[in-house]
């Protein structure tokens, strides 16, 4: 199939590793070509080819010079993948349901929201021009906020908003944004040293292999498996693609079946 993807020019976040990483493999493998950024490279990420802009998205100058970088190498821009999330701060966040203290809550936003907003707002006028894409990788935890920490899943659940809202108005502008949004997916947020499993385990006093095995039966998945990032990768891809032009303002969950609500 044929997806359109060929020659155009895409910035992915949160590239070194996990998903983003998945992200830009499925890109370039459609014949884009790839700016990836992230605080830092990885050799998995360099291995592919991709430019590397280095860059701390969630301060508040960090988005605005990465698209300066961006731009300065190439004026055209046709999708943007705000893929940065998650962050390292669950082990102060769990059990409690004011989860963490004001600069956690802040820390957390800043990087699930604010990052993304401050990323498009400094890449629309180049995705107008090229009447692009935007893909916001959001969480099921939005709408399932038990299953992650609160600040998390509030912060992911503003970013559903954010991107339904953009959605009319970029729409207008020739831009279509949407959103896909994962449960439990095989990458170091979920299973690394000092992941959401780790801090469960500890927590709960369990064995890390045990809750592993058991995790995709306990989030309620029927595949008893987690989730590969390649396959969110591939609902990314889809909705980059220009043959997908009445996709405004969706919100692609990958679930294995964990979210119950039709
Ligand atoms: N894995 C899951 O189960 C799951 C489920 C639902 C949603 N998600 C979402 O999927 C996205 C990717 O998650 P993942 O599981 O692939 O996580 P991951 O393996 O931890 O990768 C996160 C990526 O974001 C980058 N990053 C982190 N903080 C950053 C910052 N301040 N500035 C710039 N880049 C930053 C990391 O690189 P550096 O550390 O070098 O900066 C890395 O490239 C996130 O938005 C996450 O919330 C994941």
């Amino acid at each position: 199939m044929d997806l359109g993807l060929d020659g155009k020019r895409v910035l992915v976040t949160g590239a070194s590793k996990g998903i983003g990483l998945a992200i830009v493999r499925s890109f370039l493998a459609e014949g884009a070509s790839v700016v990836a950024t992230a605080r830092r490279s990885t050799a998995e990420l360099e291995s592919t080819g991709a430019v590397f802009i280095p860059a701390d998205l969630s301060t508040v100058d960090g988005p605005g010079r990465v698209l300066e970088a961006v731009l300065a190498l190439d004026a055209r821009l046709d999708v943007l993948v705000n893929n940065a999330g998650g962050g390292n701060r669950a082990d102060g966040m769990l059990g409690d349901p004011f989860s963490g203290d004001d600069d956690a809550w802040r820390e957390v936003f800043d990087l699930n929201l604010n990052a993304a907003v401050r990323t498009t707002r400094a890449a629309l006028p180049a995705l107008a021009e090229a009447r692009g894409a935007v893909i916001n990788i959001s969480s099921s935890s939005a709408r399932d906020p038990h299953t992650a920490p609160l600040p998390y899943a509030a912060a992911k659940a503003a970013l559903n908003a954010f991107t339904r809202g953009l959605a009319e108005a970029a729409g207008r502008m020739g831009v279509r944004v949407n959103a896909v949004s994962p449960s439990a997916t095989r990458t170091e947020l979920l299973l690394g040293e000092d992941g959401y499993v780790a801090h469960v385990a500890a927590q709960m006093g369990l064995e890390f292999s045990d809750l592993v095995a058991t995790l995709p039966q306990q989030v309620g998945m029927v595949t008893g498996d987690l989730i590969d990032p390649d396959e969110i990768a591939r609902a990314v891809v889809l909705l980059a693609s220009p043959t997908m032009p009445s996709a405004i303002g969706s919100n692609w969950t990958v679930h294995g079946g964990a979210m119950k609500s039709a």
